[in-house]
């Protein structure tokens, strides 16, 4: 596995690697969640492509009181998980590299950014759209690979590709969870003992949910009502929403028809969990 710092290095590395060429862009301090995506990726790569990790902590998706200064840099770990992983080249740019003191150009993605996420966190799908939209040009990947952990994330980026002509296939990667429950993030981590027993709760919410929905319910009202209940319940939790909406336009839902997301965003102290469920082909 060969570890590129620079833009010129990656791209001369690159061309001696054969195609397809699979993209795995991630923050490092990786967890068994994003080696489930390098898995993927060289899946799709097949035994003979290539497949590329970037590792950047990108500034412009923190807004200023958020934890760029802290979020985790774990690189030499990081390193030995993407070799283990199976991945082929790892691009760990510095800041310079990707953004000129003086950058005046960003990516918006002016629909699905607007919703969910993008009300607590307006700042975040632009930073995210700009770095992705270098990440691309820099890697040029036939295929890319993002968690479903992120829902709102992977359904920008798919519209951004679709929108901007980008010859590039999204696939997308489940949700890996902790043993309990918990969905894996690298801000888990932040957790003291007790948020991080109580944090399960966001999963039990969603366990519920389904259950109910398996059972008929297609009422969002009710449905709400049976989430905030439970989330309610651990009183560590800070909600930020519960929202049920469409997968694809993620607007809310006035009734749930054959397709339902149902996502959560919740404080536990100082850190931010997401998580969510999306169920399609509901007997209607
Ligand atoms: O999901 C992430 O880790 C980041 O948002 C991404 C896609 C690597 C862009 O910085």
């Amino acid at each position: 596995m060969d570890v590129h710092e620079s833009i010129e290095e990656l791209r001369a590395g690159l061309r001696s690697r054969p195609r397809p060429v699979v993209f795995v862009p991630t923050m490092g301090a990786l967890h068994a969640g994003h080696l489930s995506l390098v898995r993927l990726a060289r899946i799709r790569a097949g035994e003979r492509g290539t497949v590329v990790v970037s590792i950047f902590v990108n500034p412009s998706q923190f807004a200023p009181h958020e934890d760029f200064a802290t979020y985790p840099r774990p690189l030499a770990n990081d390193l030995s998980l993407c070799r283990e992983a199976g991945a082929d080249l790892v691009f760990t740019p510095a800041r310079e590299m990707m953004e000129a003191p003086d950058a005046s150009v960003r990516v918006l993605e002016e629909d699905l950014s607007r919703e969910l996420c993008g009300k607590s966190r307006p700042h975040f799908f632009a930073g995210v759209c700009t770095v992705v939209s270098k990440l691309f040009h820099v890697v040029a990947p036939d295929a890319a690979v993002f968690g479903e952990k992120d829902f709102q994330q992977l359904a920008v980026i798919r519209r951004m590709v679709r929108d901007l002509l980008w010859p590039i296939e999204i696939i997308p990667g489940p949700i890996v969870r902790e043993a309990d429950g918990l969905a894996m993030s690298s801000r888990n981590q932040y957790l003291d003992g007790e948020s991080r027993r109580q944090a399960v709760v966001l999963s039990r919410a969603l366990h519920i949910a389904r259950t109910a929905l398996d059972q008929g319910e297609r009422d969002p009202q009710r449905l709400r009502k049976l989430l905030l209940d439970e989330l309610q319940g651990a009183p560590l939790a800070r909600i930020d929403y519960v929202e049920i909406v469409d997968p694809d336009a993620l607007r809310p839902l006035p009734v749930i028809g054959s397709q339902v997301l149902i996502a959560l965003a919740v404080w536990f102290g100082s850190t931010r969990l997401i998580d969510n469920l999306c169920m399609r082909n509901l007997p209607t």
